[in-house]
């Protein structure tokens, strides 16, 4: 589902400009012996009790150890699954505590509440330099409604608030938004800071050429970024089922594949704002249907037959992509470009991921949007050959589509 970034340096932010105050703006005085309470994003892949994927664990722990290091007393809050403001074992960060047990070198603490005595009474009693994560925030009612009364009580639980929560940071929640306005400073963590500045330089000043790739099913889904980084790229290569809308718009024949038939005319219209930048696939992985995929073969996507689907982008056009990847200088990436979960239509999205590893060995900055695209690079084991894969999936969406992320605006700034 997810990946983590590489370990180089995020790019530089201007320093006249106001931005959000970090972690690292505080002094050591300001930390020793203090109650950390910081907001990270342990929504993990569960099977059971198993963590399936800790991508997001081990994302938050260079802020946690920054913490630790500096003598604090860390307090963990994160949401987990969608229990629906009551307490559900099955979304318990129990496991999520175990694990963090063993990535770090200090005592990780468990506390099975959130806004109780107990639990305010074990951010005191923890020794500094070590941690404790509390239950689901989500087993609250007032979690998801940012009930002010909440972030109250949530407040009580630390001297200054850090939000490292990216993936959560487009959610206005009590424990991501609310407390913000009660418990100060309220600062970024190092994660949060990372994917802001990573996503940031790419909408702001990319190095050019700068190319994305957009993919996933729906163009519904994704028409806001499009419309917001079309005047900001070289070029657009677009694929996975979406291409089909744009296909329909140009006249082509697509088959059984899946189109929005809504949505036609808004591709029409972007075809045709777009001009030149926005490049479709070539030619199409097809099979007559999915539990088919033994027979699926490419074709032009001229030549789409009607009894067949397209699941994937074809070889031509993943070569074609390639190309492009290799000489641009910042890359972004969203969205698969086929069913990447069912062989061979993987081909394509594998290809992308790849060509994207070898992008960042010749020096170009390659971003990989969360979610899906995330998972294939982790698939393709090239997440610390990317420049920087968020943690984030509708959160990088939103923070693309030009949307304000509350779980930031919410933070103190600097001059
Ligand atoms: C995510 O996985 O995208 C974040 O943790 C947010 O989860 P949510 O969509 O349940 O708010």
């Amino acid at each position: 589902m997810l990946g983590v970034s590489a370990g180089r340096e995020p790019p530089a932010e201007p320093s006249d400009v106001a931005r959000t105050a970090s972690v690292r703006d505080l002094s050591p005085a300001e930390l020793r012996g203090r109650r950390a309470l910081v907001r990270v994003d342990f929504n993990v892949p569960l099977e059971g009790n198993r963590i399936t994927d800790d991508t997001r664990i081990r994302a938050a722990l260079p802020t946690i150890r920054l913490l630790t290091d500096a003598g604090a007393r860390v307090v963990l809050l994160s949401h987990l699954g969608r229990p629906k403001g009551k307490p559900d074992a099955r979304f318990s960060l129990d496991p999520v505590a175990r694990r963090l047990g063993e990535l770090l070198p200090v005592p990780v603490r468990f506390v099975e509440t959130v806004d109780s005595d107990d639990a305010v009474r074990s951010t005191h009693e923890i020794p500094p330099g070590s941690v404790v994560l509390l239950e689901n925030t989500r087993f609250l009612p007032g979690e998801e409604a940012n009930d002010p009364r909440l972030a109250r009580e949530l407040a009580k639980l630390g001297d200054l608030f850090i939000n490292d929560a990216f993936g959560a940071a487009h959610r206005a929640h009590a424990s991501t938004e609310g407390i913000a306005h009660v418990l100060r400073p309220a600062v970024a963590g190092l994660l949060l800071e990372k994917e802001l500045a990573y996503l940031g330089q790419a909408l702001a000043e990319p190095r050019r050429p700068f190319i994305a790739i957009l993919g996933g099913a729906k163009i519904s889904g994704k028409i806001d970024v499009i419309a917001q980084l079309l005047p900001r790229v070289d070029g657009m290569l677009i694929g996975g089922a979406m291409a089909c809308t744009f296909y329909r718009a140009m006249g082509l024949e697509v088959g059984r594949s899946l189109v929005e038939p809504e949505r036609v005319f808004m591709a029409k219209d972007l075809l045709a704002q777009a001009g030149a930048r926005l490049t479709l696939p070539h030619d199409a992985m097809v099979a007559p249907s999915l539990q088919a995929a033994q027979q699926a073969h490419p074709v032009a996507r001229s030549a789409i037959p009607a009894n067949e689907a397209m699941y994937d982008i074809g070889p031509r056009t993943a070569e074609s992509y390639g190309r492009a990847i290799a000489t641009a200088r910042t890359i972004l990436w969203n969205g698969p470009m086929g069913v990447f979960e069912t062989p061979p239509f993987d081909a394509g999205t594998r290809a992308i991921a790849r060509a994207m590893a070898a992008a960042t060995g010749d020096g170009a900055v390659t971003i990989v949007g969360g979610g899906d695209s995330a998972a294939a690079v982790a698939q393709e084991a090239l997440e610390s050959a990317m420049s920087h894969v968020s943690t984030g999936g509708g959160a990088s969406l939103e923070f693309l589509e030009g949307k304000t992320l509350p779980g930031v605006a919410a933070l103190d700034q600097v001059a």
